[in-house]
This record gives structure tokens, C-alpha cells and sequence, in this order.
């Protein structure tokens, strides 16, 4: 068993500034785990008389207990200069270990990662070259390869790699990294050119023959979750060539028959990277579903169905833009993180019209349905009209006159169905359309224009009734209903606001909560602006034609002077072309 021989100041110095549930754990973890404890205080409070020495630290390292034990202890910034001798007689720095699993656990994205793997394992045995594989289709793929000596630096992210994936089968075995892989062990060579009847080096020869650099001594390590029925193997370290820190000659790696600290570092790296890969799974789970809901969206309306496609790489593209020209701390400078969320409130941002009566959603024009019923009746009128004159209950020129002014009245009602914007004039001429009768089915002489008709005639601008418009607007109602539902994590914590406030106008004109100023998020704001964007700009719809590019911007900028819209971000658009 490893032991360590830690100096009682230093340790107490650790113990006393490590917070009280910390200090508990740890004292429990002694309790239950170390038998060369000579005293275990009555309270917490006794701690500063622990005669700490001899203790069994190296457990303490080992496992994932370190996760939280050591991360608090760096957190409060604990000076000291503790040692860990293993009995390979390595001497490796605690805190610089802390400061590795910190590392560690402090990365957010893959690729980076990989990388602080391999250079803090690099750091740790003071090697001089390494490389990261991991393993994917039964393959060893690289990833990453460093020679500080020399100064390569090769990521399969940025270069083409062009060594093949090294394949995981017995057939392999004697290949060293598969051997780590298949066997999930550690493995030392101290000289790849010393006779070795267990691998095949000619790999690390051949490189030395055409870079000239001279691999000596060989460390490989298998990134393997922690134990149990799910321990996998995700990956290996190769690392190359120790030198010593102090001398930067040519060192050794230590005996590898004990050696915990590498291991459990490689397995705390492991269950990061675990980890990773299943936020990462989460999110693209979240994201093909948010995509789904889009899709359904979209297919419900023959009109402009990407819409929302079009507005989420509108948002995307513009996010990218306002980064490439902000600096990052800057407001209008957007990461790649902020960036995927702000694509997920756009993706989602019209999910509630999942429950909008097509009827509504796709209305061309003001009567909508109701115009066949209109038609209908006027035709009704005609043949009463032409009953009559028959019958010579009305004269040759009343019968003239009637006909005439019954075809003009629909010719009229049928024209201010698709106008856009309807005059003063107009809405009177409309108002004594009321006045029209014909005879119903019972022989009751009554208006030919029911009031809902004459409410739709009148609608000034656009196509919808107020009732029409309220059940238009739910949308963003249900869309913030069915986000609150789904239990976001902190992650995504802002995306259910920022897609139901898309509505919103900066002069609280805007809908469902007339939110103004700051109080509507700049995400939303951006939303808001592809979405009126991508509106105007639809061409799909067969009664009114998409406005060219200079007239929707003219839109939207003279939206922004009134105050709707955010100027800044509309000037800014105007300026990206993001749209091309
Ligand atoms: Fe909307
Ligand atoms: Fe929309």
C-alpha cells in the first residue's frame, strides 16, 4: 500500500479552510477508510488537534471522492505544498494534481477537453510528446498529437491526420495503444528500441524515421470510465519521453505496477468526457425535437412552410455576424453556446400555432370563407330578381336597374376582400352595402350580408377580425404554456421567454405582455426581426407577393424609428446581408 507522509502543518492548514461539509466528509472518509489513524476526534471542532500523519492519502486521491474534496480545497485557494509519494516513487505535486482534475472539470466542449486530457497528463509525467486516440467504430482515431521538442501541434479538428485508425481486435494486440485499449491497462515501455517480444514498435520507429525525432521511453494509458457494468474504454494517452523538471534531461517513467494517481486521473477524465457526450447527446436530443415540432409546424401551411427554418439560420447567421465584429464580453457578442440557444428559442418560436385554426393561420383575405356564402345569396338575389320581373311584379327598367347594381355590388365586395388597406370612402361604400335584402329560404325578406360579413369588409388594414386576431395571437400564450412544460435545465433556462416574447415591440405596442425597453431580451429582439423579415419576404403565397429585400428592410427600419424595433440590431442587419 502507498503511503503518504504529509506535513502536520500543511494539513491542518488544508483541514482548517476547507468548509464544514467538507471537513465532515473528509473526516468521515477517515473514519472509514483509514486504519493508520491514531486518533478520530469526539467533534468537528477537535479537528485542529488532528495528529495527522502517516495517513493513507492516497485513497483519499483516489476515486471520485477527489471531485469535490479537491475542488474545494482549490477553491478556497489553499496555499500549500503538499506531497504525494506512491511507492513508484513518482513525487507528484498535489496541488498541481487539484489543479488538473479542476481543469478537468472546468472544460465545456469536447475538442477542448481532449485537449486539456492530454496536455495535463503531458504536464504531470513531464513528458515531451504525446497523443490522445479515441476510440469510435472499434477504432483507435487520432485526435491529437504534441511534440513540444518539436513544436508540432496536430488536431484532428483543425488538420487532416493522416495516420489510419488503428483497429481494435486480437488481431492488434500487439500494436501498444490497442493492447491498452483491449486490455484496459497501462503500459510502460522503457525503451522502444530495446528487444520487446510483447509489442510491435516498428509504429514509433517509422515515425522517428521520417520526422527524426528519437521516442525513447513509452507511457500508455486507456481513458476508462469508473467501474462497473458501464466501465468503457473511450479512448488512450500515448505519452512519450519524460524529462526531468528541473534539468531537462532525459528521465524515466516510474514503476507502473501501483500507479493510482495516473489511473484515477485518466478515469476522472474519463467520466468528464462521459459526461460530455451525454449533455451533448441531451442536447442533440433537444434539438431534433425542437426540430420535429418545426417540421409539423411548417407542414401544417402550404404558405411559407420554413418559415421557421428560415428564421432559426437567420437568427444563426446574425448571431455569427454580430460575434465576428463585437468583441467577446461585448453585448452583441454571441458564443457558440448562446449561439445554439438563441437557434433553439427561434426553432420553437411559433410552436403554440401547432393549436391555430388553419382558418385563421392561412387567411388570404378578409371574408375568407364566407365569401361562398356571399356569392351564394347574391346569386339568390339575381334569380329573385329576374322571378319577379317575370312574374311583372317589377318593370323592365327596375329589373335593369336591380340587376346592375347587384352584380356591381359584388364586383365591389370582391375587390375590397383582397385589398390590402381600405380608405375612408371605401369603408362607407362598404357600410351601405348593409343595406342590401334578398328573401332566405323562408320567404323572409332580410340582409343580404350577415354582420360578420360586414365586420370582415371593414377590416382596415390586413385580413383578420379582432376576434380572429386574439385567437392569432394565442400563439405566443401556448408557445410559452407548452416551454414551461418542458423542464429546460439551467442550460436552456432563457429559451422559453425568448421565443414567446417574439411579439414583443421595444414601445410595448407588442403582445401577449406589452413588455417595453430592456425588459424585452435582446435574443427576443433579434427574433423578432427575422420573423417579420422572413414574413415580408415570402413569396409562397399566391393572392400577395413577397416584397423584395430594400422594401422589407425599408419595413423594418421604419418600424425601428417608431420605436418597435431595435434600431441598432435593424441597422446592423441591414448591414450583414446574412440573407444571401
Ligand atoms: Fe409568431
Ligand atoms: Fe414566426
Amino acid at each position: 500500500m502507498s503511503t503518504t507522509f504529509l506535513d502536520q502543518a500543511s494539513l491542518y492548514q488544508v483541514i482548517n479552510n476547507l468548509h464544514f461539509y467538507h471537513k465532515k466528509r473528509l473526516l468521515l472518509w477517515f473514519f472509514a477508510k483509514s486504519a493508520t489513524v491514531s486518533f478520530i476526534p469526539h467533534s468537528i471542532n477537535s479537528f485542529q488537534a488532528f495528529p495527522a500523519y502517516k495517513i493513507q492519502f492516497q485513497r483519499l486521491v483516489w476515486g471520485t471522492i477527489i471531485t469535490n474534496f479537491v475542488s474545494n480545497v482549490l477553491e478556497k485557494k489553499v496555499g500549500c505544498d503538499l506531497m504525494l509519494i506512491t511507492e513508484d516513487r513518482n513525487i507528484y505535486d498535489i496541488e498541481k494534481i487539484f489543479e488538473v482534475v479542476l481543469a478537468f472539470n472546468s472544460v465545456k466542449d469536447r475538442t477542448e477537453l481532449l485537449y486539456v486530457i492530454l496536455t495535463k497528463m503531458m504536464e504531470i509525467t513531464f513528458s515531451d510528446a504525446g497523443t490522445l486516440y479515441t476510440v469510435e467504430d472499434g477504432k483507435l482515431h487520432f485526435r491529437i498529437i504534441i511534440n513540444n521538442s518539436m513544436g508540432v501541434f496536430q488536431s484532428s479538428e483543425t488538420d487532416e491526420i493522416k495516420l489510419p485508425p488503428i483497429v481494435l481486435d486480437r488481431d492488434n494486440i500487439q500494436n501498444v495503444s490497442a493492447y491498452s485499449a483491449i486490455k484496459n491497462e497501462i503500459v510502460l515501455v522503457d525503451d522502444v528500441y530495446c528487444e520487446n517480444e510483447r509489442f510491435n514498435l516498428s509504429g514509433p520507429k517509422n515515425y522517428d524515421k521520417m520526422t527524426g525525432y528519437h521516442t525513447r521511453a513509452m507511457l500508455v494509458i486507456p481513458i476508462c470510465t469508473q467501474g462497473g457494468a458501464d466501465e468503457e474504454v473511450l479512448g488512450v494517452i500515448q505519452m512519450i519521453n519524460p524529462v526531468d523538471p528541473e534539468t531537462g534531461e532525459p528521465s524515466v517513467y516510474g514503476n507502473i505496477n501501483d500507479p493510482p494517481i495516473l489511473q484515477a486521473l485518466s478515469k476522472i477524465a474519463a467520466n468528464t468526457l462521459s459526461n460530455l457526450m451525454y449533455v451533448k447527446e441531451l442536447r442533440l436530443l433537444l434539438r431534433s425535437f425542437a426540430a420535429v415540432m418545426t417540421q409539423a409546424i411548417d407542414e401544417r401551411s402550404p404558405y411559407n412552410n420554413n418559415h421557421t427554418q428560415n428564421v432559426a439560420i437567420l437568427c444563426e447567421r446574425f448571431a455569427m455576424y454580430l460575434s465576428s465584429i463585437y468583441p467577446q464580453g461585448h453585448a452583441y457578442h454571441f458564443d457558440k453556446i448562446h449561439i445554439e440557444r438563441l437557434v433553439l428559442a427561434a426553432l420553437l418560436h411559433d410552436i403554440g400555432k401547432i393549436i391555430t385554426p388553419l382558418s385563421v393561420m392561412d387567411k388570404a383575405n378578409r371574408l375568407g370563407e364566407r365569401l361562398e356564402g356571399i356569392r351564394y345569396r347574391f346569386e339568390l338575389k339575381k334569380c329573385q330578381n329576374e322571378i319577379d320581373w317575370l312574374h311583372k311584379r317589377i318593370s323592365n327598367e327596375e329589373y335593369a336597374i336591380e340587376k346592375e347594381a347587384t352584380s356591381e355590388a359584388l364586383v365591389f365586395i370582391e375587390h375590397v376582400n383582397t385589398m390590402g388597406f381600405l380608405t375612408d370612402d371605401q369603408l362607407d361604400v362598404v357600410k351601405g352595402l348593409c343595406r342590401i335584402q334578398y328573401r332566405n329560404s323562408e320567404g323572409a325578406v332580410v340582409d343580404l350580408l350577415e354582420p360578420d360579413d360586414v365586420e370582415a369588409l371593414c377590416i382596415k388594414k390586413g385580413t383578420l377580425t379582432a376576434a380572429e386576431r386574439e385567437i392569432m395571437q394565442q400563439h405566443v400564450i401556448i408557445t410559452k404554456k407548452m416551454l414551461d412544460n418542458i423542464p429546460f435545465w439551467k442550460y436552456y433556462g432563457n429559451v422559453p421567454q425568448w421565443a414567446s416574447s417574439h411579439h414583443e415591440f421595444l414601445d410595448g405596442s407588442g403582445y401577449p405582455e406589452g413588455l417595453s425597453g430592456k425588459n424585452v431580451p435582446i435574443e427576443s429582439c433579434i427574433i423578432t426581426i427575422m420573423d417579420i423579415f422572413d414574413a415580408l419576404i415570402d413569396n409562397d403565397r399566391p393572392y400577395k407577393k413577397g416584397l423584395t429585400i430594400d422594401k422589407a428592410l425599408g419595413i423594418l427600419i421604419k418600424m425601428a424609428d417608431d420605436g418597435k424595433l431595435h434600431k441598432r440590431l435593424v441597422q446592423l442587419f441591414a448591414d450583414s446581408k446574412v440573407w444571401e
